[in-house]
């Protein structure tokens, strides 16, 4: 081969490979997911049309706990919608801190309140404020990113206050949590509303009706209600269809 066919070859082979392994803006189909360029402060990771959100840090978590939450949130209202019994067993998905944990865990004092997340410091702040509060009704589970590690069949309700966007595989995510679910169990979703240009949220943080109901109806769920008693937040619940 001479030296110019082999440098003919060679950039022949490099342009191929630029195709191949750095598909940066070109769409890379999956299952359920698609990759694009992450817009500004996306993920580029694509489902069922929405751009899922970065997980928030653990090094935010005083934006959980901040003084005006519960004016802001108005987090109460939302227990109170939730009509809780007192032997209910909840999972608060995407727990955090623990601050929607505690509210729920007070609702339910012969249930218990099962608290998931995937960041390891969460869950040891969690432990903390159990600590703190001698709170005895709720258990820390550290989730994975594609399962809350729940047992089959074993809650009355799932509740995701601000946390499903950030679910880097929502679609594993929530069969988990529809398994996990008792026959007559529900899910909660509190996410910011996607349509009110009045909350000053991240886009990517922010969710539409439409497009929640969209992907909870992927996964056999059908929207039992919206309590509008939120300032910000839609307040969506869903059961079984
Ligand atoms: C914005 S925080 C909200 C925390 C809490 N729900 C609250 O309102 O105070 C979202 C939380 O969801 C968690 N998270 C993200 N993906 C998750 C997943 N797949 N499973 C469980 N937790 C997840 C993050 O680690 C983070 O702690």
């Amino acid at each position: 081969m001479s030296i110019k066919t082999f440098l003919k070859t060679l950039i022949c082979c490099l342009i191929c490979w630029q195709i191949v392994v750095q598909p940066s803006t070109a769409l890379i189909q999956s299952k359920y997911y698609s990759y694009r360029q992450p817009s500004f402060d996306g993920t580029g990771k694509y489902y069922m049309g929405r751009e899922i959100a970065q997980v928030m840090g653990h090094q935010g978590a005083d934006w959980l706990e901040r003084p005006d939450r519960a004016t802001e949130e108005q987090p109460q209202k939302m227990i109170a919608a939730l009509g809780l019994k007192s032997t209910d067993v909840v999972a608060d998905i995407g727990a955090g801190t623990g601050y929607i944990s505690q509210l729920l865990a007070q609702q339910v004092p012969e249930g218990k309140v099962l608290s998931v997340d995937i960041q390891p410091e969460m869950i040891s702040l969690l432990q903390q404020r159990i600590k703190k509060s001698k709170i005895t009704n709720i258990q820390t589970q550290l989730g994975t990113e594609q399962s809350p590690e729940l047992p089959a069949a074993s809650i009355d309700l799932a509740i995701m206050v601000d946390a499903y966007h950030e679910f880097s595989y929502p679609h594993e995510m929530m069969a988990g949590i529809v398994a996990a679910l008792k026959p007559d169990g529900r899910v909660v979703l509190a996410e910011y509303r996607g349509e009110d240009p009045q909350v000053f949220i991240k886009p990517h943080h922010k969710t539409t009706q439409k497009q929640i109901q969209y992907e909870m109806k992927d996964v056999g769920l059908k929207l039992l209600k919206n309590e509008s008693v939120l300032p910000q937040q839609h307040l969506l619940f869903f059961g079984k269809s």
